[in-house]
């Protein structure tokens, strides 16, 4: 029996939902969330200073997920907000877990704007060993999500795992 794929992801307020969601559905993958044990503040100063800091000094948040065994998985799809020019810190944890080799990975991100370039380095760097064989940026999805949804499945579909 072959191995499934599995797209994961965190999502602060639902964008990299969004589009996690629908590409895990086009290509039949699993779906995991990065949850948080302390949910991160979505509004006010709070919001870009407390997460941000957790970004800019590679923090790790402690997250619910027991132990994400990606053995279990063949292809990984990584989806995180741009947060302070990288990926959200909760990949931090889920990096410390479980270093992963020898995969063919591909990553999204969602953002308000900013070259997400960085980001993309940033995991290449971290997750050395592994064939990163597509990314792509959404902006602000959710204000285009007909759009946005279609921009999701093409990329999926394109894939070459
Ligand atoms: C702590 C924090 C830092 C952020 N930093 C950036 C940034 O550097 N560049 C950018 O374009 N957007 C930044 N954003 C905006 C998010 O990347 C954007 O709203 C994203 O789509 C949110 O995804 P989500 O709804 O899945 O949480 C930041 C948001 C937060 C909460």
């Amino acid at each position: 029996m072959s191995l499934k794929d599995v797209v994961i992801y965190y999502s602060l307020e639902g964008s990299t939902k969004f589009i996690a969601e629908t590409v895990a559905a086009e290509l039949n993958a699993d779906i995991i969330e990065l949850k948080t044990k302390k949910e991160f503040a979505k509004t006010g100063f709070k919001k870009y200073f407390i997460a941000g800091m957790t970004v800019v000094f590679g923090l790790r948040p402690k997250i619910q997920n027991q132990y994400i065994d990606l053995n279990k998985y063949n292809n990984i799809i990584l989806g995180t907000p741009i947060w302070a020019g990288s990926f959200a810190s909760p990949f931090n944890t889920l990096i410390a877990q479980d270093k992963f080799q020898r995969r063919k990975v591909a990553i999204f991100t969602t953002s308000l704007g900013s070259d997400t370039k960085k980001c993309f380095d940033n995991f290449k760097k971290k997750l050395p060993n592994n064939e990163f064989i597509g990314e792509i940026s959404f902006l602000e999805p959710k204000k285009t999500p007909d759009e946005s949804k279609t921009k999701a499945v093409e990329w999926a579909k394109g894939l070459n795992f």
